[in-house]
């Protein structure tokens, strides 16, 4: 029987060349599609906090939303949502990060998290870890014990693990992609 990380990597589509010429996608459309697939990833992400207490789940925009509401649900938390800047209505508290050209910025609703909450942070992927690293400060601002940075993917060769580590939360990942 195929291991849980083997089953993933054959329940990711990969497009070369998207979205530009040298750069290989790890689409996780078709993972999400799977209910096989699906299910496997969201229990096998989760396992090491089942039963224990977990206050809220925080998830990144876009593609951390699919994923973190049905971590937060499976956990029984709630569930936060990270956003590009400018999406929240409330009042927000707003963190710089990093992208391939330039940088933007991410936010989160002021009241979204109390001082001393349990917060599992979850994302579809970490390659560089620009967004996780911006996403654990902003929450570790608020007050919040990271327990946790939760993706599917991991592109180990760009070093993104050391990132989030050093902030001195844990990172667990379920498939990687030497060489991506
Ligand atoms: C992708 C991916 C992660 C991030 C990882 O998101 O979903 O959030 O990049 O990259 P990093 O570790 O180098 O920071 P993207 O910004 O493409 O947006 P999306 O999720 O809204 O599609
Ligand atoms: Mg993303």
């Amino acid at each position: 029987a195929d291991s849980i990380s083997e089953e993933l990597v054959k329940a990711i589509r990969t497009i070369p060349d998207y979205p530009k010429k040298g750069i290989i996608f790890r689409d996780i459309t078709t993972l999400l599609g799977d209910a096989r697939a699906f299910r496997r990833a969201v229990d096998a992400l989760v396992q090491p906090w089942a039963g224990s207490k977990i206050d809220q789940v925080a998830g990144i925009e876009a593609r951390g939303f699919i994923l973190g509401g049905a971590v937060a649900h499976q956990l029984s938390a709630g569930f936060v949502p990270i956003r590009k800047k400018g999406k929240l209505p409330h009042e927000t508290v707003r963190i710089a990060y990093s992208l391939e050209y330039g940088i933007d910025e991410m936010e989160m609703h002021k009241d979204a998290i109390k001082p001393g909450d349990r917060v599992i942070l979850v994302d579809d992927l970490i390659a560089t870890g620009g967004t996780a690293e911006a996403a654990t400060r902003l929450l570790q601002r608020m007050g919040a014990e990271v327990i946790a940075a939760c993706f599917i993917i991991d592109l180990p060769d760009l070093g993104g693990r050391a990132k989030i580590e050093a902030l001195g939360v844990p990172v667990r990942t379920l498939a990687a992609f030497p060489g991506h």
